[in-house]
């Protein structure tokens, strides 16, 4: 049986999203930013996150796929483009995790061909113990050595995005 040992709470992510939400109205108030929400992980995150940005802006989803258990396949699938025209616009990814970095540089580099003024990188968390490439990550709201975590849509194999905090999971 799978073991969940609590590792966020729900407060806890309530109150750094609301930190890191007020800090984005702050920075993005004489731009126009679109929040690009990178599906599937980010979804909870980012549904709480536009609630605590007080500016006006605009959000869309990109869907890329990298992942299957616990390690990397190295490949990376785009499954939706943004609808939204973004040249010329503010782009702030919402990411669940960044972990090897190899999913957010492919779609940064991606977003880029669609011409933005600017693209920053905002994630529920940093996890730093395998990053593979050079990412500059403006926005994060925890950060992590190790470990695999579930829960707050973040999944293992689609499953325990369901649940409301997040869990280092022990297989
Ligand atoms: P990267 O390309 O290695 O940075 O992988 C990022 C993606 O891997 C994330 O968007 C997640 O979907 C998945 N991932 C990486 N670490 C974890 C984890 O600890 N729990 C759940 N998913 C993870
Ligand atoms: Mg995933």
């Amino acid at each position: 049986m799978p073991e969940f040992i609590p590792m966020i709470s729900e407060e806890e992510i309530k109150e750094q999203t609301r930190e890191v939400g007020k800090q984005i109205a702050e920075d993005y108030k004489d731009l126009d930013l679109v929040l690009v929400g990178v599906l599937k992980g980010s979804f909870i995150f980012l549904s709480d996150l536009t609630r605590q940005i007080s500016i006006d802006h605009e959000i869309d989803l990109v869907g890329a796929s990298s992942y299957e258990g616990t390690s990397s396949t190295g490949q990376i699938v785009f499954t939706k483009q943004p609808d939204l025209e973004l040249e010329g616009r503010d782009v702030l990814l919402v990411e669940d995790i960044v972990d090897t970095g190899q999913t957010l540089s492919k779609i940064v580099e991606f977003i880029g061909l669609l011409n933005p003024r600017s693209v920053k990188i905002c994630t529920l968390i940093d996890k730093h113990e395998r990053r593979e490439v050079e990412l500059e990550v403006d926005y994060s709201c925890f950060s992590l050595d190790k470990g695999f975590i579930v829960g707050y849509g973040l999944d293992y194999n689609e499953k325990y995005r369901n649940l409301p905090a997040i869990f280092d999971l022990k297989l």
